[in-house]
């Protein structure tokens, strides 16, 4: 059986400034990769190039017959010191965004994935009084870059970003997994988005939301109390604040269950991603349901969904049932635009590395080469026929 996707479904691939460019030296996690102490296997380095292969990228997604680029401007390349805006650095994104909107695409931004300049997180980051005023003021600079884009993205996974935001604390010690969020800094992530998506309509239309990391969180038996008081500081907050944004990016990979004691482990007879994360792709259905209910009346774009896996063949497995998922929950009445696949390239994985490889292109990191994998090809045909066939 065939299925169709709604006429205008936007199909497309994502990644990040400080995951694929190189050297991106002004910025905090750089800092952080280097702390002997640090939570980073290892340095994010020269990346995958991309700060230069840009337009290899591009060419690539075009050519798989996508239709959008997610991608994100560096503010710490932007504003390395405070108030010091670099014109280089804005020309370089002004000709990265020429060369989407010339290969045929339509470039989605982010104007935050999870790197912030050094300085800014120096003092204080997101927990700084003038923490909106300056990511404004950054975030205006870029404006008239924005005016084509299909959507504009202020902050990628705040959630996680206020997880992340506790490895720059002095002192802090890194647990195994992800760190509790700091409300402090979820306050002021939630200010700055409200104060730059208001600013930014006036500028580029109504194009301005943010990305969430939704996690599926349920008890053992479904959907509980438990799980809803666990989920709440975490994803649901987030997702409420969008309530009145022009569109709700949600991220779905897994599965979280809660139990008495906080989130179980994945059972050993499960299978595991390379992140060590339940092979579950039917998070995504989940995902777009509870932003539904939460912002109902907000369209919804899938703008990373993808897997970590060794073996090609899974990713296209999980990307066929996840897409189904999609189809369903559009069939059920949620308004749903786009599918980003994370990630267009094999690339820095934060806290893990280069281990994980979630890329439909893998990155040969002696050489840059890019060599798509089967799962492109598979999910380019998809793109180009606007359908999903059920084998
Ligand atoms: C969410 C983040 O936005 C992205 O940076 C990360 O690489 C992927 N998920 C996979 O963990």
């Amino acid at each position: 059986m065939t299925r169709q996707f709604p006429d205008g479904f936007l199909w497309g691939a994502a990644t990040a400034a400080h995951q694929i460019e190189g050297g991106n030296v002004a910025s905090d996690w750089w800092k952080l990769e280097h702390r002997p102490d640090g939570p980073c296997a290892e340095p994010s380095g020269d990346a995958c190039d991309s700060y230069h292969r840009y337009p290899e990228d591009v060419a690539i997604v075009a050519g798989l017959g996508l239709g959008s680029y997610r991608f994100s401007i560096e503010w710490s390349r932007i504003e390395p010191e405070p108030g010091e805006f670099s014109r280089v650095q804005l020309d370089h994104y002004r000709r990265m965004i020429a060369t989407v909107l010339d290969a045929g695409l339509r470039p989605t931004v982010t104007l935050h994935h999870f790197t912030s300049p050094f300085w800014f997180t120096k003092g204080g980051g997101w927990a700084r009084a003038d923490s909106a005023d300056r990511f404004l003021r950054y975030c205006e600079t870029v404006a008239p870059l924005l005016t084509e884009a299909a959507y504009v993205c202020t902050f990628n996974e705040p959630n996680i970003a206020a997880s992340f935001a506790r490895y720059f604390e002095p002192g802090y010690v890194a647990p195994a997994g992800l760190p509790d969020p700091d409300s402090r800094i979820s306050d002021g992530l939630t200010r700055a988005h409200l104060r730059v998506r208001d600013a930014l309509r006036a500028e580029v239309g109504p194009r301005v939301g943010w990305a969430v990391a939704t996690q599926s969180f349920s008890g053992v038996d479904g959907p509980d109390e438990l799980s809803a008081a666990y989920a709440y500081e975490r994803e649901t907050r987030f997702l409420e604040v969008a309530v009145d944004d022009d569109w709700l990016g949600v991220q779905a990979y897994s599965r979280t269950i809660v139990g008495p004691d906080g989130p179980l482990p994945v059972s050993d007879e499960t299978e595991r991603t390379l992140m060590d994360w339940e092979y579950y792709p039917e998070a995504l259905g989940s995902a777009l349901r509870e932003a539904h209910r939460i912002a109902p009346r907000v369209p919804l774009i899938v703008t990373e969904n993808g897997i970590a896996a060794a073996d090609d063949r899974r990713r296209i497995d999980y990307v066929r049932t996840a897409l189904g998922e999609v189809l369903t929950a559009i069939d059920d009445g949620v308004d749903v635009r786009g599918y980003f696949y994370w990630s267009l390239l094999d690339n820095f994985e934060w806290a893990h590395g280069y281990r994980p490889t979630f890329g439909l292109v893998a990155v040969d990191r002696d050489t840059f080469a890019r060599i798509p994998r089967p799962s492109a090809h598979w999910l380019g045909a998809v793109a180009r026929a606007n359908a999903l066939d059920a084998d």
